[in-house]
């Protein structure tokens, strides 16, 4: 089934209390996500990461960030990310497709 990157923009609602996304994004209670898919953990610039993301040592490519947002604790233990964790396929592709809108600033 395609990627439906409308209805990952629904379901980034979700991140939105902590991250900031687009042109205008800045850093918050967690990192900028400009082109997050793809990008090496804990190298936003002026972000304040936890040492368990800091060196985590993982890249977020889509089976990374998959594994990760579906339970953040477990594929990253010390995360100070507080989230739940997103179990739906679907909904985690369409997320993806909606955040590789987004180039590195
Ligand atoms: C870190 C994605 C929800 C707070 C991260 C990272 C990703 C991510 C990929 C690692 C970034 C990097 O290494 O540069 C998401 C997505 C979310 C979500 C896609 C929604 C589905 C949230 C929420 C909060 C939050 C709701 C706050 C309650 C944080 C914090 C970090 C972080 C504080 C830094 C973690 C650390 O340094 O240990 N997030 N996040 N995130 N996120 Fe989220």
């Amino acid at each position: 089934q395609a990627q439906d990157a409308a209805n990952g923009e629904k379901v980034f609602a979700q991140c939105r209390a902590c991250h900031q996304i687009g042109p205008t994004a800045k850093n918050g209670v967690g990192p900028v996500l400009n082109g997050v898919i793809g990008r090496k953990a804990g190298t936003v610039e002026g972000y304040n990461y936890s040492p368990a993301n800091k060196n985590s040592g993982l890249t977020w490519d889509e089976a990374t960030f998959t594994d990760y947002i579906k339970d953040p604790k477990a594929k990253v233990p010390g995360t100070k990310m507080v989230y739940a964790g997103l179990k739906d396929e679907k909904r985690i592709a369409d997320l993806i497709a909606y955040l590789k809108q987004f180039d590195a600033a």
